[in-house]
C-alpha cells in the first residue's frame, strides 16, 4: 500500500478505506490517541489503538519522538477536535525514542532561545513547522515570479575574488596551512601560491556578475547564499544570508522600486493564499506571546492585518533628505530618545531612524531614494546635484531595510572617477567596465535580503529563527 501524507489524509473524506501513514508521535494520552506528524501540516493526525491488540513490546515503545508507521481503517471522527482519524489495525515501530532523554516535550513548551540550541531538533515543533513551510512557499513564489516574467535565473560564483560593495566584510577562502603561509621576497602572504593564485573571498553579492548577465538577456535574477563577516551580533544580521537579486537592463530608479513592490507584494500573497494555516498559527502565536507585554507596547496591526495592510497599500516615496527633515524635526529627535540624533544631512541612517519613519511617522513600507553618495556602493548612478545617488532602499516595518538597490552608473568616465575617489581597484574590475565600454545602457537592479522578508511573513523577530542553521559571531554549530 502506498503512504498517503497527512496533510491529504485530513482532507480526504472518511469511508471506511484503508491506509497507511508514517510519522513521528506528538503526543500519546489516555493509552489510547497517538497524535501524529508527518511535517506535511501543523495539523495531527488522530490514530485511534487499541492496547489490547498490542502486543506488550510494542506499547511500551509508542512515545512521544518516536517513528511509526500506522495502516488502520480512516473514520470519521468521534470526538472532537477533528473530522477524520484512523482506527489502527497495525502499528509498527520504525524509530524509537527514549523519552527519559528527548528533549522535545510537550510537557513544557520550549522557549525559542532553547530550541535554537537543539536547532537539528527544532523543525519537529508547530513553531519550526511553519515557518520552514512559509519559507519554503516565499522561496517558491520568488522564482514563480521571476519566470512569469521572463526573467532568466543567473547562478553567480559563490567564491569571488571582489568585493562587489567594497566593504571589506569578506570571508577569506585560501588553501594555505595559516599557520604557515607561503611569503613573498617582502614577506608578504603569498596569494600566488593559492589554490586560485590570488586572494579570494565568500561573496558578498551577485551583483557585479549579475549586470554582466543583464546586459544579454535584459532581465535576471540571482537567488542564492551570500556571506558577510560583518560583527552585528543583531537579530537582524546573519554571516550568511541568502539574498535575491535581480538586475534589469533599460531600467531606472522608478522602474526598479516598481517592480521591488510588485514582487514583495506577489510573495507575501502567495504565501498568505498557500500557507493560511501556518500563517494563523504564527499569528497566534505572536497575540499569546504580545499578551505578556504591556498593553501600549503591544502592536496595533496582528500579523495577517499586518500582511494584507502591505499588499494593499502603495508604499511611501520619499527621499534621504525629506526623511532627514522629518527625523529631525521629529518630537523624538527633540526629545533625545534616539541613540543616534539626527543633526546633519549626510548621515547613514540607523534602524531606529528606518523603524521610526516606518512604523511611527508613516505607518506602512516606505521607499526611500537618493542617499547621499558618500554612504552607498561605487557602482549608484549619480545625480545630477553631484551630492546624491539615485540609491534606493526599501524599509519594512519591524525590521527595517529589507531592500537595498539603484540605477547603475552605466557612464565609464563617471564610474571610473567614481572607483578611483574611492579606492576600489579598478584594474581587478577591468571585467565589469567591459559592461560600459561595449553596449553600455540605462540599467538597475537591487537585492532582497530572504530572511529579512522571512521575519516579516512571520512575524518573528530573531533572524536566527527563520533560517535552518544560522551562523552569527562566535556560532557555527551543526
Ligand atoms: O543593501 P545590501 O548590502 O545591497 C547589496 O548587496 C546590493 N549588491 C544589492 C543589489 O543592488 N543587487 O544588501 C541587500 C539586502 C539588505 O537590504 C538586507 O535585506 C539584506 O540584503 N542583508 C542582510 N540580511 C541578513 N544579514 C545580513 N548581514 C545582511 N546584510 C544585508
Ligand atoms: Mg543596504
Amino acid at each position: 500500500m502506498k503512504r498517503i501524507r497527512i496533510k491529504e489524509v485530513l482532507q480526504t473524506t472518511p469511508q471506511n478505506q484503508e491506509i497507511l501513514v508514517k510519522g513521528w508521535i506528538r503526543s500519546f494520552r489516555n493509552d489510547k490517541f497517538i497524535a501524529l506528524n508527518d511535517g506535511s501540516t501543523n495539523n495531527n493526525l488522530q490514530i485511534v489503538i487499541d492496547l489490547n491488540n498490542i502486543p506488550e513490546e510494542i506499547k511500551k515503545r509508542i512515545s512521544t519522538g518516536a517513528a511509526i508507521s500506522v495502516t488502520g481503517t480512516l473514520i470519521a471522527s468521534q470526538g472532537q477536535g477533528q473530522a477524520v482519524e484512523v482506527a489502527s489495525t497495525k502499528l509498527e515501530i520504525l524509530g524509537d525514542c527514549d523519552p527519559e532523554k528527548y528533549p522535545l516535550q510537550l510537557k513544557n513548551r520550549p522557549s525559542l532561545d532553547f530550541l535554537r540550541e537543539i536547532a537539528h531538533l527544532r523543525f519537529r515543533t508547530n513553531t519550526f513547522g511553519a515557518i520552514f513551510r512559509v519559507r519554503h512557499s516565499l522561496a517558491f513564489a520568488v522564482h514563480k515570479f521571476f519566470n512569469e516574467k521572463h526573467f532568466v535565473y543567473l547562478h553567480t560564483p559563490i567564491i569571488s575574488a571582489n568585493d562587489a560593495e567594497g566593504a571589506g566584510e569578506t570571508f577569506h577562502v585560501t588553501n594555505f596551512d595559516i599557520s604557515n603561509p607561503p611569503k613573498d621576497e617582502s614577506g608578504k602572504v603569498d596569494y600566488k601560491q593559492d589554490f586560485f593564485g590570488k586572494k579570494t573571498n565568500l561573496t558578498v553579492s551577485g551583483q557585479l556578475e549579475g549586470e554582466l548577465a543583464a546586459m544579454a538577456f535584459s532581465d535576471i535574477y540571482t537567488f542564492g547564499p551570500t556571506f558577510r563577516a560583518e560583527n552585528s551580533n543583531t537579530a537582524r544580521h546573519l554571516a550568511e544570508f541568502w539574498m535575491i537579486e535581480p538586475e534589469m537592463a533599460f531600467y531606472n530608479l522608478k522602474d526598479n522600486m516598481a517592480l521591488a513592490e510588485e514582487m514583495l507584494k506577489y510573495v507575501i500573497k502567495y504565501a498568505l493564499d498557500n500557507n493560511a494555516e501556518d500563517i494563523d498559527f504564527l499569528n497566534q502565536r505572536l497575540l499569546d506571546e504580545e499578551k505578556q507585554k504591556p498593553q501600549n507596547e503591544r502592536s496595533e496591526l496582528n500579523l495577517i492585518e499586518k500582511l494584507k495592510f502591505c499588499l494593499d497599500n502603495n508604499f511611501e516615496h520619499l527621499t534621504y533628505t525629506q526623511a532627514i527633515d522629518i527625523l529631525r524635526e521629529s518630537n523624538h529627535n527633540k526629545k533625545k530618545k534616539f541613540q543616534y540624533l539626527v543633526n546633519e544631512w549626510g548621515v547613514d541612517l540607523q534602524s531606529e531612524h528606518e523603524r521610526y519613519l516606518v512604523e511611527k511617522h508613516f505607518k506602512k513600507p516606505v521607499i526611500l531614494t537618493d542617499y547621499p553618495k558618500g554612504i552607498k556602493s561605487f557602482y549608484m548612478r549619480q545625480n545630477d546635484d553631484g551630492k546624491t545617488v539615485a540609491a534606493m532602499d526599501i524599509l519594512f516595518p519591524g525590521i527595517g531595510e529589507i531592500v537595498g538597490g539603484s540605477q547603475r552608473e552605466e557612464r565609464l568616465d563617471k564610474l571610473t572617477a567614481r572607483m578611483n575617489e574611492m579606492n576600489i581597484p579598478v584594474h581587478e574590475l577591468e571585467w565589469y567596465l567591459d559592461t560600459r565600454r561595449f553596449g553600455a545602457c540605462e540599467h538597475a537592479g537591487f537585492g532582497l535580503g530572504f530572511e529579512r522578508l522571512v521575519l516579516f511573513v512571520t512575524g518573528m523577530t530573531n533572524i536566527r529563527d527563520v533560517i535552518p542553521f544560522p551562523r552569527t559571531p562566535k556560532n557555527c554549530e551543526f
